[in-house]
């Protein structure tokens, strides 16, 4: 049997390990799991620089048909007050964060289908008149909707897979395919988006093995981005109870999705943010190089509540922005001027 030490060898000059030693690798325990880190940061390093990418996030719409076990925002949570931003109000907060230095605008919301398809196109088209790269995460769509985005002028696509296990994918999202979410990734990428996908960490009945088949999809995906957060039990959804996810297990995938994937785009999730106050740095220290600052108003930042504890809407776009600054600069990384496409295109 392989040592530790050799198999993280072998990941870091040959970015490829079967199922086993991934499953291996996720169950090392914190003290353990260091040399995973250092080669990940190693590797990121590399091939992606200290430069950092920030995308500024507009959360747009937490109106959602869908009723994922995990999240704040589904249809059934009659606890939270919804909103939806006006396509003016959504061009104006891009236009902030444009002003604020920001390369590339995410425009996230539950799936709500209120916005028409010729709206959201209208939206995408007078961002990219800003000089910026755009970003949708509005989840599943038809094959049309995701082209008339993209000839629009969207850039890139954020769609977690969640979880590539077919029956914990089954239990966590009633009457959705899992067929249909791999289906729509493979014609977002087919489309010349920048694809991003991920996972949620910590799911009820997850475990190592399921994991480390997530990281095998995400490769042979060819995943351009890869977004792994903890999960963090929201009150008002049927998983209220349950215990969330490790920040250690997800530290684990990071640094192994960077390893795998040597010039991948991953931030640092805001989950994990909320789940250690020191997550932003582990994260960037374990393969991460970008951050999503939210970039929306305040109250609409508190009322986007997929989890709770995310503190930041009582923070200011501005000062948020400076506080993540300065993070990066105590740690010598620097935030990239450009657009941020994958390395090496
Ligand atoms: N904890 C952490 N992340 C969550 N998401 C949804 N609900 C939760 C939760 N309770 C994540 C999903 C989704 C992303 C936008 O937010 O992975 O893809």
């Amino acid at each position: 049997m392989q040592t530790i030490t050799g198999l993280v060898k072998l990941l870091e000059a040959g970015h490829t390990l079967d199922q086993a030693g991934l499953t291996r690798l996720l169950t090392l325990t914190a003290p353990e799991a260091i040399p995973l880190y250092r080669a990940a940061d190693r590797v990121r390093k590399r091939t992606v620089g200290d430069e950092v990418h920030l995308r500024g996030l507009i959360e747009f719409s937490n109106y959602c048909r869908r009723s994922c076990l995990y999240c704040g925002l589904r249809a059934a949570n009659t606890r939270i007050r919804r909103y939806r931003m006006t396509p003016a109000e959504i061009v104006a907060a891009a236009r902030f964060a444009v002003r604020q230095g920001l390369k590339t605008i995410v425009l996230q919301s539950g799936e709500d289908l209120y916005y028409s398809v010729q709206e959201l196109c209208a939206i995408v088209q007078t961002i990219k008149k800003m000089d910026v790269a755009v970003t949708l995460s509005i989840g599943e769509r038809s094959k049309s909707t995701y082209a008339a985005l993209r000839e629009a002028g969207a850039d890139r696509f954020l769609l977690r897979i969640e979880t590539t296990d077919e029956q914990l994918y089954a239990r966590m999202h009633p009457e959705m395919s899992y067929q249909n979410r791999v289906r729509c990734l493979y014609i977002l990428k087919e489309l010349g988006y920048e694809t991003g996908t991920g996972s949620l960490i910590g799911l009820p009945g997850q475990t190592a093995a399921m994991l480390a088949a997530d990281l095998v999809f995400f490769k042979e995906l060819d995943a351009d981005m890869i977004g792994i957060g903890p999960f963090i039990p929201s009150p008002g959804t049927p998983l209220e109870q349950a215990g969330g996810g490790e920040v250690d297990l997800v530290l684990k995938m990071m640094a192994l999705a960077r390893l795998l994937m040597p010039e991948i785009n991953m931030p640092a999730t805001t989950a994990l943010s909320v789940k250690d106050p020191d997550g932003y740095q582990k994260g960037l220290s374990c393969g991460a190089n970008v951050i999503m600052p939210n970039m929306g108003w305040c109250e609409y930042k508190r009322l986007y509540a997929p989890y709770p504890g995310k503190e930041g809407w009582k923070t200011d776009a501005e000062t948020q922005l400076a506080r993540i600054k300065a993070l990066l600069h105590q740690m010598g990384r620097t935030v990239s001027q450009d657009y941020g496409f994958r390395a090496g295109r």
